[in-house]
């Protein structure tokens, strides 16, 4: 029989027998337990000692045995609830059942305990839960959807996540990149003024047509890409799949409002090219989600900023304009976690500079045979830059664009210098870049 100072937890039974309420205080109880520690039940129950014995032996705890209840006071332990016999009119005795916590058969891991998250100015930010519950360093594919934090029973299936190491996987600012994403969410039905499209010449607006073509079908991929990738990765580190989530949700809106723009000035669609449709199957087959993100989001995502800077700049009117500020707002928050993801995995493991040097090289090989951006693309940006097809607009249209891929090829080498690369590695891996942009 254990002592008054084994015992860490103990509970007031009162009459409950074991089919009538009891094991909803005892099994809480016990998960307040580390393995080994001691639980007390004070009951007045005839029975009690029979059936906790069993219900111990299945469980795999240890029923240590039972003594009369101490007094009213005695450390760790409180008295029984007096429960009356009424055959004989007196209070029934109280009796200490022992149970010590057994190793195997319930949750592994500590309890939250005294978890209170506070609002700051009102607000319960992912930032804030991340930062009170971190991420492990690795996790385990057998805690399969317990949410992190939570206390797992053993023996669980093993899932089929292989995304299980944080420095590859989550960088720290993941959560707050979530939270500004959630608050940035629009709606591309609402809050573009469709109605004050005017109308353009039938040349430029075909022009549109093929610029807006394009972004879609790009945008379909960012959306595609990251898909592939959200089931493999650990729900302990589930931020990173919300944070994709969210971009999932803007790129299918893009996917959204470019189409609706292309549709809404009398042209429809336009071409989609095999250098298109080559850089972006290249995308989709990467089978490493670093390398993918690398691709997509640095590379990608980053040029496209720049594409969808130069598309307001000449937008030719307001709603155009829009769609695409709205976007590459979207859009800088892609590059963004992009980056620090690659910063984060780059920090931590030297060895992924030349893998992802060598997926570029790998992705510029597929892509040899597709050198120059894709020509409705090219036709397209000249004539929207142009404004019209005039000769002497065209002659401008032309050098802006020139001017664009020579600021694209720039601002690349700054983004790749921002994650980490040396100047001459990251002017390097610009030029590899696909001509597709994406
Ligand atoms: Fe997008
Ligand atoms: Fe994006």
């Amino acid at each position: 029989m254990s002592t008054e100072s084994t015992i860490a937890v103990a509970i007031d039974a009162g009459d409950l027998p074991m089919g009538g309420g009891l094991m909803a205080l005892v099994r809480p109880a016990l998960l307040l337990l580390e393995p080994g520690g001691v639980l007390a039940i004070n009951s007045c129950h005839d029975s009690l000692q029979d059936d906790l014995s069993v219900w111990c032996r299945i469980k795999q705890h240890e029923y240590l045995g039972h003594e009369p209840a101490p007094m009213a006071g005695a450390s760790g332990t409180t008295e029984g609830s007096g429960c009356h016999d009424s055959s004989v009119g007196k209070p029934k005795p109280t009796v200490r059942h022992l149970i010590r916590r057994g190793d195997l058969s319930v949750p592994q891991g500590s309890r939250e305990t005294n978890m209170r998250l506070e609002a700051v100015n009102g607000r319960l930010s992912a930032e804030a839960v991340l930062s009170a519950v971190p991420m492990p360093e690795t996790a385990d594919p057998r805690t399969g959807f317990a949410p992190r934090g939570a206390q797992v029973e053993p023996g669980g299936p093993r899932y089929p996540f292989d995304l299980l190491d944080r420095n590859h996987v989550a960088p720290p600012e993941v959560a707050k990149l979530y939270d500004q994403a959630v608050e940035s969410q629009w709606d591309g039905n609402r809050d573009i003024p469709w109605h004050k499209l005017p109308m353009h010449s039938p040349d430029l607006e075909r022009a549109i047509g093929q610029v807006f073509t394009f972004l879609a079908e790009n945008e379909l991929s960012a959306l595609y890409v990251p898909s592939r990738f959200v089931s493999r990765i650990h729900p302990a580190y589930a931020e990173v799949a919300m944070f994709l989530s969210t971009q999932m949700a803007d790129e299918a809106r893009h996917i959204d409002v470019f189409l609706k723009r292309a549709r809404s000035g009398g042209a429809g669609l336009g071409v989609s090219s095999v250098t298109t449709s080559q850089s972006l199957l290249s995308l989709l087959e990467l089978t490493d989600f670093t390398e993918a993100t690398f691709l997509l989001s640095v590379l990608g995502e980053g040029t496209f900023v720049d594409l969808l800077r130069f598309i307001e700049d000449h937008a030719p009117d307001d709603v155009t304009a829009e769609v695409v500020s709205r976007a590459r707002n979207d859009e800088a928050r892609h590059v963004h976690f992009g980056l620090v993801h690659v910063r984060h995995a780059l920090a931590n493991d030297p060895g992924l500079y030349q893998r992802l040097e060598n997926a570029v090289r790998r992705r510029a090989a597929v892509m040899a045979a597709n050198s120059g951006v894709p020509e409705p693309l090219q036709d397209g940006l000249t004539i929207l830059a142009a404004g019209s097809t005039t000769y002497r607009d065209i002659a401008r249209g032309h050098d802006e664009f020139r001017a664009l891929l020579d600021e694209m090829h720039t601002n690349r080498i700054k983004r790749l210098e921002h994650a980490g690369f040396t100047s001459a590695q990251a002017n390097t891996l610009s030029e590899l870049h696909t001509p597709n942009f994406m």
